[in-house]
């Protein structure tokens, strides 16, 4: 399996944002994570459409929208016009199939890649009666709102579930994890059917983030 890596932009120093992007692009990374949080999803707060506008104009690289947002409906086609390639919301944050339905169909008129995620605690079976209009499913391996937490190993029954789910309804379909995610935890993900890995304090913490982007790519 190919893996890719989606460094966050969470954990970047934003006082030299445009350096941090370049530096994502020549270390090898395959696409920019962009954590959007709205301080009632999760308990923090980060950044949104303006920001994404301008890294948008800074970088070539996959944008990949993580929306840690209450009713992602109400912006996923606005997320999309700033320049996302990629929008993924959360299951938790809808409260009827229709609305899933119904925003995945948003992300996907736009032309772009959607995404699908569930935090901790959620089951992964909920995933089945979407997995196969979805381009990405998301499994997150820590709760959703802060970066430079510590994985958590019992989501990794729920990334077999996703991959078993993915492989029996939509097999292009990609299977990422975000959370703790460093060399050692990205061999327990990729082992458990990951091919997507969001590094955040890892990879902009890292001496050498070439090394830290091939690291991930060995697990
Ligand atoms: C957490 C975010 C993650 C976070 C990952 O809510 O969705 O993308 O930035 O950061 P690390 O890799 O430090 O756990
Ligand atoms: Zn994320």
């Amino acid at each position: 399996m190919t893996i890719k890596t989606a460094p966050s932009v969470l954990s970047a120093d934003f006082t030299r944002l445009g350096d941090e992007i370049k530096s994502t692009e020549v270390s090898g990374a395959d696409m920019l994570h962009f954590d959007v949080m709205d301080g009632s999803f999760v308990d923090n707060i980060s950044f949104g459409l303006p920001v994404l506008k301008s890294v948008r104009k800074a970088t070539n690289l996959f944008l990949d929208a993580h929306l840690m947002i209450i009713n992602p409906g109400k912006f996923a086609s606005a997320f999309c016009a700033a320049g996302a390639d990629g929008v993924t919301f959360h299951l938790e944050a809808c409260s009827t199939a229709a609305e899933v339905h119904d925003v995945i169909a948003q992300i996907k008129s736009c032309g772009k890649s959607a995404g699908l995620s569930i935090k901790p605690g959620t089951d992964p079976e909920l995933l089945r009666e979407f997995i196969p209009e979805l381009d990405l499913v998301l499994v997150m391996t820590v709760m959703p709102g802060f970066g430079g937490q510590k994985f958590m190993e019992s989501q990794l029954d729920a990334t077999k579930t996703a991959r078993r789910l993915i492989t029996e309804l939509n097999p292009s379909c990609a299977l990422q994890v975000d959370g703790g995610i460093n060399a050692q935890t990205a061999k327990l993900a990729v082992a458990a059917g990951a091919d997507v890995l969001v590094a955040g304090s890892y990879f902009f913490g890292a001496e050498d983030r070439a090394e830290a982007i091939a690291a991930l790519k060995r697990a």
